[in-house]
């Protein structure tokens, strides 16, 4: 398979964007619960920061499908933090799992901040940038 979206959302910003990126290449994005079914080229997977933190969910979902992922393409959302790649790039390393330096992050509303966000104009530029990635490829 070329391409593949996953995601991990607890108030379902990150499935938003997850969403759009998938149509915007025309694949079907889907729950960290669903296995990768098959060698995937490009991987662009959808977390969130949480405490400081990926969940175990996304962790637990790299690991078992670590011999799946061609290319890992983080994408990501958080109120404050400035997305997740460090911790990503952290764990792929250890996982022996490859990851694109381009990452995807906009700001995801959390209680009282951020409101709306990812808006439309986060969800366009998120299209944009799977569109370009698979480009690249
Ligand atoms: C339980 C919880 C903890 C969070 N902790 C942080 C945090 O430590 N730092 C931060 O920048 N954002 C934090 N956020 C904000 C989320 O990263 C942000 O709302 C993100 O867009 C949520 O994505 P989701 O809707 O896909 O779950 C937290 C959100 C939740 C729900």
């Amino acid at each position: 398979m070329k391409a593949a979206v996953r995601y991990y959302t607890k108030t379902g910003n990150t499935k938003k964007i997850c969403d759009a990126i998938a149509e915007a290449i025309g694949v079907e994005a889907k729950s960290v619960d669903v296995p990768l079914e098959e060698e995937t080229e490009v991987l662009f997977l959808g977390n969130s920061v949480y405490a400081a933190n990926i969940d175990k969910e996304v962790k637990d979902f790299v690991e078992a499908n670590k011999d799946k992922i061609g290319c890992l393409v983080n994408v990501s959302s958080a109120a404050l933090l400035e997305g997740t790649y460090g911790r990503m790039s952290k764990l792929c390393g250890e996982l022996g799992v490859n990851i694109d330096q381009r990452e995807f992050h906009c700001k995801g509303s959390f209680k009282f901040m951020h409101k709306g966000r990812p808006n439309q104009q986060d969800l366009d530029e998120a299209a944009a940038f799977a569109k370009e990635i698979m480009a690249s490829k």
